[in-house]
C-alpha cells in the first residue's frame, strides 16, 4: 500500500474547479455516507451527480454498500454536496487519497462536514440500532504514524500542527440532541467516543476488551482522517456512527459479525438518520450566499 502519496494543491484544485463547470451549485455543506447510509442524498432536491470516475483524481469507491458517487442538490434550502461512497484505507487507498475530497469540498466553499459511518458498540449501554453522536475519537492509525497530515505542510490548508481538541463541534452536537428530543427518538441516541482502527477484519475479543477499558464507546473503520483532514483546513465538523453491531466482548459468546448485518442494520435507521441529518441542516447557522 503507497501509505505516502504526496499531492499538490493543483491536484485538489483540477478537481475542484472540473466540479465547478459542471454545476451550478455551490455547497456550504458537505456530507459523507457510511456503509449503507447513501440515501441521506436521496433527499437533495436539482440533483447534479458524478461518478467518482469522471472526476479528475477522484479514488474509486471498491466496498459493497458504497455507491461511489457525488450528488449536489439543495436540502431544506442549503446547497449540500454528498459522497455517496467514501474511500477506505483498507482498500489500500493512501490516507492522502481517502481525505481527497475534503479538501475538494474546501476549495468548493464547503464550510461544514457531516460525517456518518457504521460502527460496533464497545459501551456496555448501547444496542444495535443506537445512533451515537460523535463527541470525540481516538486515531488509532493516526496515533501509530499513519496520518494523511504526514509529509510537507500546505499552509494554504492549514498549519503544520493543528489542535484536535473540541474538533466535533460543540453546537451542532446540542442542536443534534434537541432534535432527537424533538423527534422523540432520544431513548435510541447517544453521544460517545468513536475510535478508529485500520480493520478491515473485525476486532478480537482482547482487542475489542482493550478498546473498552481505554473509553472507546463504539468502533469503525473510517473517520478519522477525513475529520482530521477537514478540521485542519477550517471545515466544522459533526459526526454520526450507526450502531450495527455490539462488539463481541466476552469469550463465552458466540455471536459473530459480518458485513451483511452492518448494511441490514443501516436500513433499518436510515429514515431516522435522513430525517435527523435534514433538520440539522436547516437549522443550521450558514451563509448561502458568499462564494
Ligand atoms: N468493528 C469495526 N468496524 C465496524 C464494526 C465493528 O464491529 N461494525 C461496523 N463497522
Amino acid at each position: 500500500m503507497d501509505t505516502q502519496i504526496q499531492l499538490s494543491h493543483e491536484d485538489y484544485q483540477r478537481a475542484a474547479d472540473w466540479l465547478l463547470s459542471q454545476t451550478q451549485h455551490r455547497p456550504k455543506v458537505a456530507i459523507i455516507c457510511g456503509s449503507g447510509l447513501g440515501m441521506l442524498a436521496d433527499g437533495l432536491k436539482c440533483q447534479d451527480s458524478f461518478k467518482y470516475s469522471d472526476i479528475p483524481g477522484f479514488p474509486q469507491s471498491t466496498v459493497k454498500g458504497h455507491a461511489g458517487r457525488l450528488v449536489f442538490g439543495e436540502l431544506k434550502g442549503k446547497t449540500c454536496v454528498c459522497m455517496q461512497g467514501r474511500f477506505h484505507m483498507y482498500e489500500g487507498h493512501s490516507l492522502s487519497k481517502v481525505t481527497f475530497p475534503v479538501r475538494v469540498f474546501k476549495l468548493l466553499g464547503v464550510d461544514t462536514l457531516i460525517v456518518t459511518n457504521a460502527a460496533g458498540s464497545l459501551a456496555d449501554s448501547y444496542n444495535c440500532g443506537d445512533i451515537m453522536i460523535i463527541r470525540d475519537h481516538i486515531n488509532f492509525p493516526g496515533l501509530a504514524g499513519l496520518n494523511p497530515l504526514n509529509g510537507p505542510n500546505d499552509e494554504k490548508f492549514g498549519p503544520r500542527f493543528p489542535p484536535m481538541s473540541g474538533v466535533y463541534d460543540r453546537g451542532l452536537r446540542k442542536m443534534a440532541l434537541d432534535i432527537c428530543k424533538g423527534m422523540g427518538v432520544s431513548q435510541y441516541v447517544q453521544e460517545g467516543v468513536y475510535c478508529m482502527v485500520g480493520g478491515p477484519n473485525f476486532e478480537s475479543i482482547a482487542e475489542a476488551r482493550l478498546l473498552h477499558r481505554l473509553g472507546v464507546d463504539a468502533v469503525g473503520m473510517s473517520t478519522a482522517p477525513e475529520v482530521l483532514v477537514a478540521s485542519h483546513c477550517g471545515i466544522r465538523v459533526f459526526g454520526l456512527s450507526l450502531i450495527t453491531n455490539k462488539v463481541v466482548k466476552s469469550y463465552e459468546d458466540n455471536e459473530t459479525v459480518n458485513h451483511e448485518a452492518v448494511l441490514e442494520v443501516s436500513k433499518m435507521r436510515s429514515e431516522t438518520l435522513q430525517a435527523l441529518v435534514t433538520e440539522l441542516i436547516s437549522r443550521m447557522d450558514i451563509n448561502n450566499n458568499t462564494a
